[in-house]
């Protein structure tokens, strides 16, 4: 079963995001309690200051008969005169609190509500009572508690910002990284660079760079042994095929057939030979510097009338649709190699009496050369596969597999893009477009075989 990939910056991002909120949220709760327990400690305060005001300077004031109750968010006071059974004064006649709470502080449920009284004796035994209502207490921590308790609404959606800021910001090196690696390919191995990042990552890079080290020597390797194989086996080849031409005339009516396919055999043989010597220099690292700025279009022509008696042969209609004037640096061998494979291709794979059709032109810069034909194209899973060495689609057909191994190779080596798609437009068949950088259009990696776009896409 295949899982899914899960992001670690996502995951960095909820698991710091969720531990600060945490934190924020307890913060703010216990803000929240203490800002009640403050609250309740100045309204305390209050009632004491009251009380003492009343007892020393005040008690005049505090009326003898009130005619009821007042605002429920008022203070009550009562004074008590020693012998009476009734307050001697009273702010609200309607609560009467237990004269003989002890001095200080204490909590009475009067009339069904819970008051906070504050009860204080004078050198003359009268006995001031100032309370007000729990209820009214409790309301006024809470609305100032609750108050503290705003700025944790902003801050927990601000912290969960900079965490998401602070860990994108970590994973752009991440990213860089990444682009470095993309761009990483058989014509193109090149070491990440370490600069910048965090020393957490470098033996990370460091094993990578190690491994890209040992890649391209051992690519290196493969790539000499083919070009020392087949340069080896050339001189052979060439030295049978001279022995089957002296042969030719001594053979007996009755062997002429096999005679036929040993030489048909050898002639294979010997274009192997040379194709796998082709790919050998197209897979080469070393890059020369093109002097050359080949006309395209007549790269184009020219490869046509090489193949004309092939498409003649099958009944193809091989023409051209635009030849625009388009120039590229490149060696014209490569340019020729590549077109040659293409058209090849096309007409290898289109059955009879079919049609091939070719343009070239020019856009943004980069020379577009195009060759469509009416075969059976290729199935869309494979069209990345058919660029592998070797690997073939068309068993029916003769062929070695190694012409888009290099096409790939060439298009690699110069910085140029490749795709084949299937035809869309009501007609079966393959499109095949190449591009290279217009001569004097080309950017420094594009010109030196460095990190080159190739696209080997499926259809449109
Ligand atoms: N125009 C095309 N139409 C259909 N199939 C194609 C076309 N071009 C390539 N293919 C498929 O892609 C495979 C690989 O092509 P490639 O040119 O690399 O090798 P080949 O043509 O088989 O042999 P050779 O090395 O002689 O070119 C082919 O075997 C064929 O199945
Ligand atoms: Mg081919």
């Amino acid at each position: 079963m295949k899982s899914k990939a899960r992001s670690l910056g996502t995951q960095l991002v909820l698991s710091l995001g969720i531990v600060l909120s945490i934190f924020t949220i307890t913060q703010a709760i216990s803000s929240y309690d203490l800002a009640r327990v403050g609250v309740n400690a100045v309204l305390d305060s209050r009632l004491s200051n009251v009380a003492q005001r009343v007892r020393d300077m005040f008690e005049d004031a505090i009326p003898r008969h009130s005619a009821g109750s007042l605002n429920a968010d008022d203070i009550v006071v009562l004074v008590w005169e020693p012998g009476l059974e009734r307050p001697a004064r009273t702010t609200d006649s309607a609560v009467i609190f237990d004269r003989d709470a002890a001095p200080g502080f204490s909590d009475q449920f009067v009339n069904r509500e819970a008051w906070r009284v504050y009860t204080l004796v004078a050198p003359d035994n009268d006995v001031v009572q100032v309370a007000q209502r729990i209820s009214v207490r409790q309301r006024m921590a809470e609305a100032s508690a609750f108050r503290g308790l705003l700025p944790v609404f902003i801050l927990i959606p601000a912290v969960w910002l900079a965490v998401y800021v602070c860990v994108r910001r970590s994973f752009r090196v991440l990213k860089r990284l990444g682009q470095q690696a993309r761009a990483i390919d058989s014509a193109h191995l090149v070491p990440l660079s370490a600069r910048g990042l965090p020393v957490e990552l470098i033996p990370f890079v460091c094993s990578i760079n190690r491994m890209i080290r040992r890649l391209d020597a051992s690519m290196k390797l493969e790539r000499d042994f083919i070009a020392d194989a087949a340069h080896e086996l050339r001189t052979p080849l060439t030295a049978l095929k001279l022995q089957a031409d002296n042969l030719e005339g001594d053979i007996a009516p009755s062997s002429e057939e096999r005679f036929r396919a040993l030489r048909q055999t050898i002639d294979r043989t010997s274009q192997l030979v040379a194709q796998l010597l082709q790919l050998a220099r197209a897979d080469s690292q070393v890059v020369e510097t093109a002097t050359d700025e080949p006309e395209v279009t007549h790269v184009v022509t020219s490869v046509v009338a090489d193949l004309l008696p092939i498409a003649r042969a099958k009944g193809i209609d091989i023409g051209a649709g635009k030849l625009s004037a388009a120039k590229v640096r490149i060696p014209e061998s490569d340019l020729r190699a590549l077109v040659k494979n293409l058209v090849d291709n096309a007409l290898r794979y289109t059955p009879e009496w079919g049609s091939v059709n070719l343009r070239v032109f020019a856009v943004h810069g980069r020379a577009h050369i195009e060759v469509t034909d009416t075969g059976p194209g290729i199935p869309d899973a494979l069209l990345t596969r058919v660029f592998d060495r070797f690997f073939r689609c068309n068993h029916g057909v003769e062929g070695s597999g190694l012409g888009l191994a290099i096409v790939r190779a060439i298009v690699q080596r110069h910085g140029g893009t490749i795709s084949l798609h299937n035809r869309r437009d009501g007609q079966n068949g393959l499109r095949a477009v190449v591009t290279f950088a217009l001569a004097g259009c080309e950017t420094p990696g594009q010109i030196r075989g460095g990190p080159c776009v190739t696209a080997f896409s499926g259809h449109v």
